[in-house]
C-alpha cells in the first residue's frame, strides 16, 4: 500500500483550493492589527506608559462579553509595551496568566517568580514563603541596577471567583511595583470580590462594547484575505456570518468560527467556493458541537441547574436567580448544592455561552436581579440532557 499521509497530502495540495493559511482563523493568533480597538488599546497604553518612567501604573480591569477583543487587546499593548520598554532599556515584565490554567495563588505566585528568574518549587512551600519571595524579588533592583515593573495580566479572572482568587487580587495589588490588568466577562464581577480586596485594587476600567455587524465584516475580511485562496468566498459569506456574530451578541471569535466551519465544509463537500449555504451549515455544526461536548462534560450538579433553566424556558418564564435556585431544588433534592454556589455555576455556564444574563434594576431601593437566559437551542438541550 503506498503511503496514506502522501496520498492525503496529494489530494489535499491539488484538487483542493480553499485554505491558503488555516492558522489565521484560529482564536490564538493574534492579528497584528486591531481594527475598531484603537481606543481601548489607546486606553491600555495610557495607563501602562507610567512604567517606561519607572513607575507602577495603575491597576486596570477591562470589561466585556466573550469575542469582544479583550484578550487580543491585552496581548498587542503589552507586546507594544516591551518593544517600548526595550528601547529605552528599562525593565518591564508583562506576565500573562489565563486563570483557567492555574487554579490557586500559590500556583500563580511560583510560576510569576519562574518568569523573574527564581526557581521556586511548584509545590511544598508555604503560602507565606512564596508570597515573601515574590515580593524578595520585586523589592531590589535586578542585575543592571534597573526597578523592575511587573504587570500582570489575569485573563478569565471571573473563574478564580469562588476559588481563592481574591486572596490573588489582594497579594498582587499588596506588592509594590506590580500592576494588574483583570479581564473580565462579567460586568457584575467587582460585586463578587471582597471590599478588601475592591479597596487596593483602585482600577481603572475599559469596557469593551459588542461588535456590530459592520465591524465583525472588517475583522473578518482582513483574516479572509491571510486564510483563504482568492475569490473562493462567495460575496455573501463575510456579511452572512458577520450578521450570524452580531445576533449573538458581537462575538467575533464566533463570527470567526463560522467562517473557518464553512470552509471546512466547503472543503468537505469538494466545493470550489465557499456559499452562504455552507455559513448556515456552519452555525447548525457548531451550535451542535458546542452544546453536546459541553454539556456532556459539565459536572452533574451544573446539569441539574441546566435541567431547570430548560424547563423554566419551556414554561416561557422570567427566570431570575431565585426562581431558578427553586426549581433547580426540586430537581436536586438532597443533593442540592447552596444558593452561593449557583451563582458560580451561573458564572461558569456564560462563560461556557450556552446561557446569558442580563443584569436590571428593579428601581431604587429594590437592588438589582440578573435575568438568566438560554443562549443555545432549546430542543438540542433536551436531547443531550436526556442522552445522558
Ligand atoms: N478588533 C479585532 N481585530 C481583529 N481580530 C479581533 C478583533 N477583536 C477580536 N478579534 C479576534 O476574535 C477572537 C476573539 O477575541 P478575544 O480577544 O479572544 O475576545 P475576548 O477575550 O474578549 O473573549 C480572537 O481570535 C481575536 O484575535
Ligand atoms: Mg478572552
Amino acid at each position: 500500500m503506498s503511503n496514506i499521509f502522501d496520498k492525503i497530502e496529494s489530494e489535499t495540495t491539488t484538487s483542493k483550493n480553499i485554505f491558503k493559511n488555516k492558522i489565521p482563523l484560529d482564536h490564538r493568533y493574534l492579528p497584528n492589527k486591531l481594527v475598531h480597538r484603537e481606543e481601548q488599546i489607546t486606553d491600555i497604553a495610557k495607563i501602562w506608559v507610567d512604567a517606561l518612567n519607572e513607575v507602577t501604573p495603575s491597576n486596570v480591569t477591562l470589561y466585556g462579553k466573550t469575542g469582544t477583543g479583550k484578550t487580543a487587546a491585552s496581548k498587542f499593548a503589552s507586546e507594544q509595551l516591551k518593544d517600548a520598554a526595550s528601547n529605552k532599556k528599562v525593565r518591564v515584565e508583562v506576565e500573562y496568566i489565563r486563570c483557567t490554567d492555574y487554579t490557586t495563588e500559590y500556583q500563580v505566585i511560583a510560576q510569576l517568580c519562574q518568569q523573574l528568574g527564581r526557581d521556586v518549587p511548584n509545590r511544598g512551600w508555604t503560602k507565606g514563603e512564596i508570597v515573601n519571595t515574590f515580593r524578595d524579588i520585586l523589592s531590589k533592583r535586578d542585575v543592571f541596577g534597573r526597578k523592575i515593573t511587573l504587570i500582570v495580566i489575569l485573563d478569565e479572572i471571573d473563574i478564580l471567583l469562588d476559588k481563592d482568587g481574591d486572596g490573588i487580587l489582594y497579594t498582587l495589588t499588596r506588592t509594590d511595583n506590580v500592576s494588574v490588568l483583570s479581564i473580565s466577562n462579567y460586568l457584575d464581577f467587582k460585586n463578587l470580590i471582597k471590599s478588601r480586596v475592591t479597596s487596593s485594587l483602585n482600577d481603572k476600567e475599559i469596557v469593551f462594547p459588542p461588535y456590530g455587524a459592520d465591524q465583525l465584516s472588517d475583522i473578518l475580511s482582513e483574516r479572509a484575505k491571510l486564510a483563504f485562496y482568492d475569490d473562493v468566498l462567495d460575496d455573501d459569506v463575510i456579511p452572512l456570518c458577520s450578521a450570524m456574530a452580531a445576533k449573538e451578541e458581537g462575538d467575533a471569535r464566533y463570527a470567526l468560527d463560522l467562517l473557518k466551519n464553512a470552509g471546512e465544509l466547503a472543503y468537505d463537500d469538494d466545493s470550489e467556493k465557499v456559499t452562504g449555504e455552507h455559513v448556515r451549515k456552519a452555525k447548525d455544526r457548531i451550535e451542535f458541537n458546542k452544546v453536546t461536548e459541553i454539556i456532556q462534560t459539565l459536572p452533574l450538579q451544573q446539569q441539574r441547574l441546566l435541567e431547570a433553566i430548560l424547563n423554566l424556558t419551556k414554561n416561557n418564564e422570567e427566570i431570575t436567580s431565585g426562581k431558578l435556585y427553586e426549581e433547580y431544588q426540586s430537581i436536586s433534592k438532597k443533593d442540592a448544592v447552596t444558593y452561593r454556589r449557583i451563582f458560580d455555576f451561573i458564572n461558569e455556564l456564560e462563560l461556557l455561552g450556552i446561557i446569558s444574563t442580563n443584569t436590571i434594576s428593579r428601581g431604587r431601593g429594590k437592588g438589582r436581579t440578573n435575568i438568566i437566559k438560554l443562549q443555545c437551542d432549546e430542543e438540542l438541550l433536551e436531547t443531550t440532557l436526556f442522552s445522558i
